[in-house]
């Protein structure tokens, strides 16, 4: 088995990365970690990177049809991964990700000024799918045993508040993020069995952003929305190899939906929009990615990184930056920051951080207008660029 080297240093600065190359967040100043947006400073699995050099090689790029197997992958992967049984009538390929998938099916099953449903914190793109399509934000927050939470199962879903909103304002849709960002829970099975009772009850359509599926700690479960009892007809789950292989900017995703009516309406939105054709690298990576084993143990390895530098960024923080209160998280690479014990806020925490510490994290306004003392950490890094910023936090604060 391969020994993978999530130590190796590899610069990503002049490499037109989102996360380490846009000088605005940097305002000026030089040297700044990027520890924002959710990718990894990981090079992708040596048997994708094999695949795609191949492809290079030939040098001949032109328009790209799936594989014959293509949809057959997808659906081994979620019956190995989440023991899920797919049939490819289920599975659509949506370029170019995960929100533009959400963006159309906002569109597809709400009118213009319809109310939707999200809770609070949330995927800052997810969420902004319902106002950018011209419907109402309906909100309620997580609820939070503690404050500042002090595990990640402090964060609870507030179904009694969902049900209240969905019956006083006739909510037919929801938007729901799981593995959650940025508070990283794994939902339950039975937190997801009581969620779905309630969307029965009441004919809610929910559009489940899984795109951090397979990024959960060693002891804990994901379970897609679509397999939970009698949600399958009234969900459509969202998924990607972009975070499970750190494959981004390969802009590649899928829509399950086992709905009929939906799939159908889904398929000839795509047709209406000529997104009918893939990028060539894009469907390489898809159907080499979730169907070669080493890929897999390439997953297994980086999973165990991430919860190493997770523990290790947790441990740090609570003995050596006191005033910064957090937890490791169950699902995702995101460790979400309290900075409530100090003064700043937002803009003023911001240009600190970044004036002052040299790192730039994301900006916890962004998933709630509310949450002006927190902030996002992405610890998919080495470990060494880990402790950097972890030591220029504490050299400051
Ligand atoms: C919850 C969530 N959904 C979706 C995305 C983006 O997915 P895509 O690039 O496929 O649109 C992200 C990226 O950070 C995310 O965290």
């Amino acid at each position: 088995m391969a020994k993978y080297n999530f130590d190796e240093q590899i610069n990503r600065r002049n490499t037109h990365s989102f996360k380490w190359d846009i000088k605005e967040r940097h305002m000026g100043t030089e040297d700044v970690l990027g520890m924002w947006t959710a990718d990894m400073d990981f090079k992708s699995p040596q048997p994708l990177l094999d695949v795609l050099q191949e492809r290079l090689d030939h040098g001949v790029l032109g328009y790209t049809i799936r594989g014959e197997n293509f949809y057959e992958i997808i659906m081994d992967w979620m019956k190995r991964r989440f023991d899920w049984e797919l049939t490819a009538e289920d599975i659509h390929f949506c370029p170019p990700g995960v929100i533009p998938a959400a963006c159309m099916l906002v569109d597809l099953l709400t009118e213009p000024g319809d109310p939707v449903f999200a809770f609070m914190p949330n995927y800052d793109s997810l969420y902004g799918t319902v106002e950018a399509m011209g419907r109402r934000l309906v909100t309620a927050p997580l609820l939070c045993d503690h404050t500042p939470a002090t595990a990640c199962g402090d964060w609870k879903l507030d179904l009694d508040a969902f049900e209240r909103i969905v019956v006083e304002k006739g909510i037919r849709l929801a938007l729901f993020c799981s593995p959650h960002n940025p508070v990283g829970r794994v939902w339950s099975l039975e937190e997801l069995t009581a969620f779905g009772e309630i969307c029965r009850k009441h004919g809610v359509f929910v559009i489940s952003d899984e795109v951090h599926c397979d990024i959960v700690r060693g002891n804990v479960k994901h379970t897609p929305m679509g397999k939970i009892p009698g949600m399958e007809q009234l969900s459509a789950t969202l998924m990607s190899p972009n975070k499970t292989f750190n494959v981004a900017g390969l802009m590649t995703a899928s829509v399950l939906i086992p709905n009929r009516e939906v799939m159908k309406k889904f398929r000839t939105k795509l047709n209406h929009w000529a997104m009918n054709l893939d990028n060539v690298f894009g469907t390489l990576a898809v159907e080499t990615l979730y169907s070669n084993p080493r890929c897999e143990e390439w997953l297994n390895q980086v999973n165990d990184y991430l919860t190493a530098n997770l523990n290790y960024a947790v441990d740090y923080i609570r003995e050596h930056i006191p005033c910064i209160s957090t937890y490791v998280p169950e699902g995702t690479y995101l460790l979400w920051l309290d900075f409530s014990k100090i003064s700043l806020r937002g803009e003023e925490l911001r240009r600190f951080l970044v004036q002052e510490c040299k790192v730039d994290l994301c900006d916890g306004w962004e998933f709630d207008p509310d949450c002006l003392d927190h902030m996002r950490l992405n610890c998919a890094c080495t470990r060494a660029t880990l402790e950097e910023a972890l030591k220029r936090l504490e050299k400051h604060l």
